[in-house]
């Protein structure tokens, strides 16, 4: 079942340079959850944050940390990012040979596992472990930078992603990352996605914008 929509802002587009305060202030401004981009620019081609950033600013705010691992391998990092204060590790099938036993080790960890779909990645990839996942993150962009347009092919992606949800009993989360936009949140939310992964779209015009930001969005997508 679809749920109320909830949006989690990629502190990608926030400022690196004071990130303890910027995650406090956008959890004070009504962020649902905190996503946390991390990459390895092996898997993507850009390199950001590790698990000691995480540990970092795990005390600034009390939300859910987010954590969508776009790295290869992923299977001996997992430990890390969970002890580091994740809630939910995120993980690409392409990033590894063994998808079903990476989202056991996940939960081993006791955090909650998601899977993520590039463009190129057909919905039916996630069949298989349908039974096993928490979320999964359909891209709206290929991943590794933020601020790039939104893939408008994602859309029926996010519709047959939706139907395999309902289709089952499971308590599944279906986010999408990429280009998301008070234009763009009324079209994925219409496909049937129930929770927004936003950057540029949350951070842009600074600390004192973020709660019109995060409003804007939610009310689009209503
Ligand atoms: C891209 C990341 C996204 C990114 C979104 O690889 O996974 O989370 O930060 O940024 P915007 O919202 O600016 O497209
Ligand atoms: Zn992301």
């Amino acid at each position: 079942m679809k749920k109320d929509v909830r949006v989690a802002p990629s502190i990608l587009a926030s400022d690196f340079s004071r990130l303890g305060e910027e995650v406090q202030a956008v959890s004070k401004a009504g962020a649902d959850f905190i996503h946390i981009d991390v990459m390895d620019g092996h898997f993507v081609p850009n390199i950001t944050v590790g698990p000691s950033v995480i540990k970092a600013i795990r005390s600034h705010s009390d939300l859910p940390f987010d954590v969508h691992l776009m790295i290869s391998p992923v299977d001996p990092y997992v430990e890390a990012f969970a002890e580091a204060g994740s809630d939910m590790l995120t993980a690409h099938p392409e990033a590894g040979p063994h998808l079903h036993r990476t989202i056991q080790l996940i939960k081993k960890h006791e955090s909650r596992a998601g899977v993520s779909l590039n463009p190129s990645t057909p919905a039916e990839a996630i069949g298989p472990v349908l039974g096993d996942v928490d979320l999964i993150l359909v891209m709206s962009v290929n991943p590794g930078f933020g601020g790039q347009m939104f893939l408008h092919s994602s859309l029926a992606k996010i519709a047959a992603v939706r139907k395999m949800i309902d289709a089952g009993d499971r308590d599944i989360d279906l986010a999408v990352d990429g280009g998301i936009t008070t234009e763009t949140a009324p079209l994925v939310a219409e496909a049937g996605a129930d929770m927004l992964v936003a950057g540029t779209a949350v951070f842009q015009g600074g600390p004192e914008k973020y709660q019109e930001n995060i409003k804007a969005l939610r009310e689009s997508a209503r």
